[in-house]
């Protein structure tokens, strides 16, 4: 088969498979097993693929059917522009994500302290925590995850991004992680925030393949917030601030919820969609 008669069999099999904008996700397989950008299969309409790449691709695009996400497929993706190893063990990184990460440096970048310290709470793939490091040389970060797994995922993506000697790496259950007491300049997070009987109903790629420990905030999805407004305060420096991520519709309790443990509310910032999702706060 030529490269475009492929991208059409595999867009069908992918959207009878009920997988969200099913060319995309084929183009990008078989640009994966081509070894070549997607913008270069256009030029190769024509070209026949061999034996080896249709059976790959054939692979690969079952593995998709089955709702596996794209991401875990092809082994990474890119968070502020920094190609993100992932895998079962972490949240992929969503673009949502990419303003939190981005409101933290800006806020770190305007810090007159030659060391200016950040706390990422719930690391996952470290994609929050290393964009900090990347974008503040200067800065230390510390990124902490209670599983083993993600921390170690989170690591390695520092080595490949050249900041694990500026960032430390703290197992634990929250602020558990940090044996003696710490202050930070930024605590960052983006917890689990969905509640416990919601996952259920997510879609295959979320519910299936994202580990549990990362979803699940809880009976009404709280939790986190609950203990991120209780105790964050005691690992801020004066001037400190909190910066959190939460989900869609949550943004009225999650901003009572801190303001009611005495938290100054900054901002409660929408993502593109103008949906509320992130709240900065400060003591
Ligand atoms: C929603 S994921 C976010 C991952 C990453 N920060 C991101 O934005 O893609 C939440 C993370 O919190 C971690 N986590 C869950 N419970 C925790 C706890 N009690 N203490 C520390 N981390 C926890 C999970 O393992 C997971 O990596």
């Amino acid at each position: 088969m030529t490269v475009l008669e492929t991208i059409q069999k595999s867009t069908e099999f992918l959207g009878k498979k009920g997988v969200e904008s099913s060319r995309l996700h084929a183009e990008l397989l078989l640009a994966h097993v081509l070894a070549m950008p997607r913008m270069k299969l256009y030029l190769n309409f024509e070209r026949a693929l061999t034996a080896p790449e249709t059976d790959t691709l054939r692979e690969l695009i079952k593995r998709r059917g089955q709702r596996e996400p794209l991401q875990h497929i092809v082994g990474s993706t890119s968070f502020c522009g920094l190609d993100m190893t992932v895998n079962r063990h972490a949240l992929i990184p969503r673009p949502e994500t990419e303003m939190l990460a981005e409101m933290g440096w800006n806020f770190l970048s305007t810090l007159n302290s030659q060391l200016s310290t950040a706390l990422d709470f719930g690391t996952g793939t470290g994609c929050i925590a290393i964009a900090l490091a990347v974008k503040c040389p200067s800065a230390q970060i510390t990124a902490l995850d209670v599983s083993p797994d993600a921390l170690a995922l989170a690591k390695a993506n520092a080595e490949r991004h050249q900041v694990a000697s500026r960032m430390e790496f703290l197992l634990g259950d929250g602020f558990a992680a940090l044996s003696t007491p710490r202050l930070f300049d930024l605590i960052v997070s983006n917890p689990p925030y969905i509640a416990s009987a919601e996952i259920a109903t997510l879609d295959p790629e979320v519910r299936d393949f994202d580990p549990r420990g990362a979803l699940d905030g809880g009976t009404d999805g709280l939790d986190f917030y609950r203990r991120l407004a209780k105790q964050a305060a005691a690992f801020l420096k004066l001037g400190g601030k909190i910066m959190v991520e939460f989900g869609d519709g949550q943004a009225p309790e999650i901003k009572s919820l801190f303001e009611s443990e005495k938290w100054i509310v900054e901002a409660v910032q929408e993502d593109y969609s103008h949906r509320a999702r992130i709240l900065v706060a400060r003591r």
